[in-house]
């Protein structure tokens, strides 16, 4: 196989995550990072997730490469990728092959993680030759193409050692890496943290760019909530390893129910809109250790909590293709329709 023999035949594929639980083994015992999620990525489209530090963001992204190392374990649920089944029963060879062909990424801090000892073209053969790609050429051509575009002389990335570039262009080389394969399932965690704003700002562009030619499914992990409004379809956001929301971006952003998207959202001027009123959340995420073990993970820091909050955890609610996991968002909800109705 070519490596662009799989870029265009093959539709996106769907992602389905259900009730996804990965644990870390801890002096308390084990603990959970990412707790029953329930996530689908619709085919095609560009899902951003967002949280603040420590919510489960790249345990996420790691299950999806079935990839969670230990102290790490995933304790429960299931990853299916159309074409490829559950991620997490693949062993082995299988996985191996699943891993930047089928599934591209790019880690967390992905520009610390390139070979030092050969240049970023010999690490693309390597690649390639584990991949049984072929057309070596080809693999070449596209890489140089895609680095083009992302603002930079392949020739001369391929010819460098990490060490001569920059931590920006390493992590751009790392960009290129997860689609030089063309997988149509793409995993980009913080792919863009090393770099100032406007490069960031055509990186995603570029991101979005080759997402729409291939017809891919990918899921962009950020810090940056209004960064992930310019790039993604739809949004999930985490807290203390729960998705509270999910639904598709404008809504999300224009309309948050969840007081934790609220909580976000004012705390960026460029969304709330107005510099004055830009207010950063009041306290801490929860660490692993912290995390309440009943209730609304995010009760410590909800303005709007009640007595339920203490004792319930919320369940997440499906409506109208938006997902809240909030006691006080359903209660709201339902006052609503029952208003529409009278
Ligand atoms: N190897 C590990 N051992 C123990 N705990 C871990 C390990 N890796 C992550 N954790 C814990 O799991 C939780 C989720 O971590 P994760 O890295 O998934 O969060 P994140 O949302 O990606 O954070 P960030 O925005 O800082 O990248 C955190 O409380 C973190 O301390
Ligand atoms: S469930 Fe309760 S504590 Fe949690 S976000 Fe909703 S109102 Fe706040
Ligand atoms: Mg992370």
């Amino acid at each position: 196989m070519t490596a662009d023999t799989t870029a265009h035949d093959i539709e996106a594929p769907g992602v389905r995550i259900r009730d996804l639980t990965v644990v870390y083994k801890t002096p308390a015992g084990e603990l959970p990072a990412v707790r029953g999620v329930d996530l689908a990525l619709a085919p095609g489209t560009i899902t951003g997730v967002v949280g603040e530090s420590g919510s489960g963001k790249s345990t996420l992204a790691l299950s999806l490469l079935n990839a969670v190392q230990p102290p790490g374990r995933i304790a429960a649920g299931s990853v299916e990728i159309d074409g490829l089944g559950d991620v997490l029963t693949l062993r082995g060879e299988d996985l191996r092959r699943a891993r930047g062909r089928q599934v591209g990424y790019v880690f967390q801090a992905a520009q610390n993680s390139l070979n030092p000892l050969k240049t970023i073209g010999k690490q693309l053969l390597d690649l390639g030759r584990s991949h049984d790609v072929e057309d070596l050429r080809g693999l070449v051509r596209d890489a140089k193409d895609l680095l083009a575009r992302m603002g930079m002389d392949g020739a001369r990335v391929l010819d460098s050692y990490q060490h001569e570039l920059s931590g920006g262009m390493r992590q751009r080389v790392g960009i290129m890496l997860a689609l030089v394969l063309n997988a149509k399932v793409v995993v980009l965690d913080e792919p863009t943290t090393a770099l100032d704003m406007i490069t960031q700002a055509t990186i995603l562009r570029i991101i979005r760019e080759v997402h729409e030619e291939r017809a891919l499914t990918t899921l962009v992990i950020t810090h940056d909530v209004g960064a992930v409004a310019e790039v993604a379809d739809s949004l999930a956001v985490m807290y203390g390893g729960r998705v509270v929301e999910h639904g598709p971006v404008t809504e999300v952003l224009g309309d948050a129910r969840h007081p934790y998207t609220q909580g976000l959202i004012r705390a960026i001027p460029r969304l709330s809109g107005d510099l004055s009123l830009a207010r950063a959340l009041p306290g801490r995420p929860p660490t692993l250790g912290t995390l309440p073990t009943q209730g609304c993970v995010f009760r410590e820091r909800c303005e709007r909590r009640m007595d339920v909050c203490e004792t319930d955890e919320p369940m997440s609610v499906n409506r109208d293709g938006r997902t809240v996991a909030c006691h006080a968002a359903d209660r709201h909800l339902t006052l609503v329709k029952r208003k529409e109705l009278v």
